[in-house]
C-alpha cells in the first residue's frame, strides 16, 4: 500500500483527526456549566417587548450524547485502523494483504508460465492477450486509452508507428524503465517567421497543404535544426524518442497551428517506469500484449 500513500498524508491526516477530537473535547467541557443555586438568571436580551430567555446549562443527557460519540470515534479509530497502522495485520491492510497474495497465488504460476517464452510467442497467444488486455485496463487505458489508441499527447499503440521502438525487447524497456521525449523549443532561435517556415516545411513532408515558397525556406531551417533529433529524411529516431514527421500519426497534431505551437514551445511528456510497481512478471504480459496490438 505504500505505492500509493506516502507516510506524510498518513501523519497529516492523524494530526488533524486527533487535533480535531481534542478540540470536541475542550468545546464539550467547557460547556459542562452547572445550574448556579437561587433564582435562575436571565440572558439579558429581550425580543418582542417582553420575550426573555433564562441562562440554563445545555441539558446533561444532550451533552452526554455527544461524550458517546467521542468515545465512539476513538474505539472506532482503534479497531478500523484509523491510524494508519500498517503492522497490525487487521482491518482494510490485511484485507488488501490477503487479496493480493490470493491474486499472487492464483496468478503467479500462469504468470510465470508465460515468462518462459519469449514475447513474440506470449504475443500470439489468445489467452495471454485477455490477461493483457485485464492488465492494460487497469494500468495503461487512463493515459493510451482503453482500445490503446492514444490521444494528445499521448501514443497510440495500434498503428505500427513507434517513438521508441517496437522491437519487443525495446517495448518491454519502455515499460519496464519508462521514457521521457523531450522536444525543445525553437520559437527564440528562430523567430515567428522562421517557425513558420519550418512548419510548412514539415506539413509538406507528409503531403498536407502546404505554401511552397515558405516550406523551401523551412528545409533549410529543418536541415541546421532539426535533423539531428528527427534525422535527415525525417523519419524520425528512436534513441531520442523523435517522432517520424513524414506520416500520418501525429502525437499532437498536423494543423499549421499547433506544429507551430509544437516548435514555438516545445513538448514533452513522460511514460512512467512500471518495472518496480508492478513487476517483471506483469510488464512481460502488457509487453506482449502491446506487441499484439501493433501487429493489427
Ligand atoms: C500517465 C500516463 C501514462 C500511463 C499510465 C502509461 N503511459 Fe505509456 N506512455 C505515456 C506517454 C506520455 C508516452 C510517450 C512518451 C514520449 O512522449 O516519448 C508513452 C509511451 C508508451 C510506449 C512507447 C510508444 C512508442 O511509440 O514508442 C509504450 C509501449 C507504452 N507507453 C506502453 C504503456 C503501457 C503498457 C502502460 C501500462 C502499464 C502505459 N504505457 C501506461 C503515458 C502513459
Ligand atoms: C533534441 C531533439 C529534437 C530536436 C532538435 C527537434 N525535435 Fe521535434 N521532437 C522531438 C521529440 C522527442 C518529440 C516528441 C515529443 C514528445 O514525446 O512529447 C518531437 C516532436 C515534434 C513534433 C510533433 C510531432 C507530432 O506527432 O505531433 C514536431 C512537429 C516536431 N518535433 C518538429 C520539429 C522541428 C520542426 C524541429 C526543428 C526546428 C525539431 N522538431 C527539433 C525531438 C526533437
Amino acid at each position: 500500500m505504500a505505492d500509493f500513500i506516502s507516510g506524510f498524508w498518513n501523519a497529516y491526516v492523524m494530526v488533524l483527526v486527533t487535533l480535531s477530537i481534542l478540540f470536541c473535547v475542550f468545546v464539550l467541557a467547557s460547556n459542562m456549566t452547572r445550574r448556579k443555586e437561587g433564582a435562575a438568571e436571565l440572558h439579558g436580551h429581550v425580543w418582542d417587548e417582553t420575550l426573555a430567555e433564562y441562562n440554563n446549562p445545555l441539558p446533561r443527557w444532550w451533552m452526554y450524547l455527544f461524550w458517546i460519540t467521542i468515545a465512539f470515534a476513538i474505539v472506532y479509530l482503534a479497531i478500523y485502523p484509523g491510524f494508519g497502522d500498517r503492522n497490525q495485520h487487521r482491518g482494510q491492510w490485511a484485507q488488501y494483504e490477503t487479496e493480493m497474495k490470493t491474486a499472487d497465488e492464483r496468478f503467479g504460476p500462469v504468470f510465470a508460465k508465460y515468462r518462459q517464452m519469449d514475447l513474440a510467442a506470449v504475443a500470439a497467444d489468445p489467452e495471454a492477450n485477455a490477461t493483457g488486455q485485464r492488465l492494460f485496463l487497469t494500468y495503461c487505458a487512463q493515459c493510451h486509452g482503453s482500445a490503446a489508441q492514444g490521444a494528445k499527447s499521448f501514443p497510440n499503440l495500434t498503428d505500427g508507428e513507434w517513438l521508441w521502438g517496437g522491437e519487443p525487447e525495446t517495448i518491454r524497456t519502455t515499460i519496464l524503465g519508462g521514457r521521457m521525449g523531450v522536444m525543445p523549443p525553437f520559437g527564440p532561435a528562430l523567430g515567428a517567421e522562421g517557425v513558420k517556415d519550418v512548419a510548412n516545411y514539415v506539413r509538406s513532408l507528409s503531403g498536407l497543404a502546404h505554401d511552397s515558397l515558405r516550406a523551401q525556406r523551412g528545409k533549410d531551417v529543418f536541415a541546421t535544426n532539426c535533423v539531428a533529433c528527427h534525422g535527415a529524411d525525417a523519419t524520425g529516431n528512436p534513441l531520442m524518442g523523435a517522432p517520424n514527421l513524414t506520416n500520418k500519426s501525429w502525437l499532437y497534431g498536423s494543423s499549421e497551428a499547433t506544429i507551430i505551437e509544437t516548435v514555438t514551445h516545445g513538448r514533452s511528456n513522460k511514460m512512467p517506469a512500471f518495472g518496480e510497481f508492478l513487476g517483471e512478471d506483469k510488464v512481460h504480459m502488457l509487453a506482449a500484449y502491446v506487441l499484439s496490438l501493433g501487429k493489427k
